[in-house]
């Protein structure tokens, strides 16, 4: 039995140990050849892969990003790409493919299990905004990130009598912000759900500090908008798009900052989290959900079921549709968002 998988989109604390479950849970029963495919979709479509052997994922548990390497390669963009891929599903006499990543990877994964091609996928972003689990590998890691930069903020800016604005990931979702935030005390939480006045922030700020407060924390989601009557306004680093049409998102932070200095006359200073919260070494959480989809991928390919994404439900590992997950994201909670706002001023 060949069995290959790649790991696409932006690396994520726990895609080491998906490859080491998948692994180790291949060889268990087998001697056939498990194949690692480099940097995502390029490596299917251009026929990039390695061996993996049980030599190969010895120690990489607790190692953040990806042996394998990841790339934002969409096939359906390149000239021939699906194509190339169902060449290479042959040229390596491939029965079964496990593909981890975000709503980008899986929509392809989808797109392939739809030509019948034999795949499973393996949910994982930071943003956590993968419909049809519960959570996402990663997203804990970030979260707790975020929570200890947000601690260390605190005692800063009340120190200096300051508002710190802190600026995280989440793309189309607020999940990073509100879960960091709620952890963290944060005295405001902006995200891409919820577009937002900016004087009613400051509103809440001014009436925060009118009642002895001198400082504050304000999380910021990097994809949250300016409500702007029927449109909202996004704040982009760049216009380039990249091969899934997502623009370079950053800079909200420095803006919001900057409006409640202007407006409000307190301090203000800002801090970007970045790629900080997607490096280094995954929590106990995130290795443990990150192999128990790592084995229960590998054993949905032993079992011959394809078209499905692992899926955290509750307790238990289940299996999804892979149309299922992509076909929409999961934006923040409703419930989680009020609990929040209970906190906020
Ligand atoms: O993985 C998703 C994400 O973390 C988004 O929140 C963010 O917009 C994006 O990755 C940034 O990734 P990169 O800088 O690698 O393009």
């Amino acid at each position: 039995m060949h069995v290959g998988i790649l790991t696409g989109g932006g690396d994520c604390p726990g895609l080491n140990a998906v490859i080491r479950a998948v692994t180790k849970r291949f060889y268990r029963d087998h001697d056939a050849r498990l194949l690692g495919i480099r940097k995502g979709w390029q490596g299917m479509m251009y026929g990039s892969a390695e061996e993996l052997t049980l030599q190969k994922v010895s120690g990489i548990l607790p190692k953040g990003g990806t042996i394998l390497g990841t790339s934002r390669t969409n096939p359906r963009r390149e000239p021939g790409g699906i194509e190339r891929i169902e060449a290479n599903f042959r040229e390596w006499a491939l029965d079964g493919l496990i593909a981890v990543g975000g709503e980008d990877t899986l929509g392809v994964a989808a797109d392939l299990a739809g030509r019948g091609l034999p795949v499973v996928g393996v949910p994982k972003t930071i943003d956590n905004d993968l419909s049809g689990t519960d959570v996402t590998f990663g997203f804990d890691t970030a979260v707790n990130i975020a929570t200890e930069a947000i601690d260390r903020l605190h005692t800063t800016a009340e120190a200096h009598d300051r508002v710190i604005v802190v600026e995280v990931m989440g793309r189309h979702t607020g999940w990073i912000a509100v879960s960091a935030g709620i952890a963290g005390g944060a005295d405001m939480i902006l995200i891409p759900e919820k577009p937002f006045d900016i004087e009613e922030v400051c509103d809440v700020i001014r009436k925060r500090h009118s009642k002895g407060k001198d400082f504050s924390i304000v999380v910021v989601a990097e994809g949250a908008r300016f409500d702007a009557g029927k449109e909202s306004v996004l704040v982009t680093a760049s216009g380039d798009r990249d091969a899934f049409g997502h623009v370079q998102l950053g800079g909200i932070g420095h803006v919001v900052a900057a409006e409640i200095e202007r407006r409000t006359g307190y301090e203000t200073r800002v801090s970007v989290l970045g790629h900080i919260q997607r490096g280094g070494t995954p929590t106990a959480f995130d290795r443990i959900l990150a192999t128990r989809f790592g084995v229960a991928a590998m054993e949905s390919v032993l079992r011959g079921e394809f078209g499905r994404m692992v899926a955290l439900r509750g307790n238990r590992i289940e299996a999804v549709s892979l149309d299922e997950a992509t076909g929409q994201l999961k934006t923040v909670d409703e419930d989680l968002y009020n609990i929040a706002q209970v906190f906020f001023g």
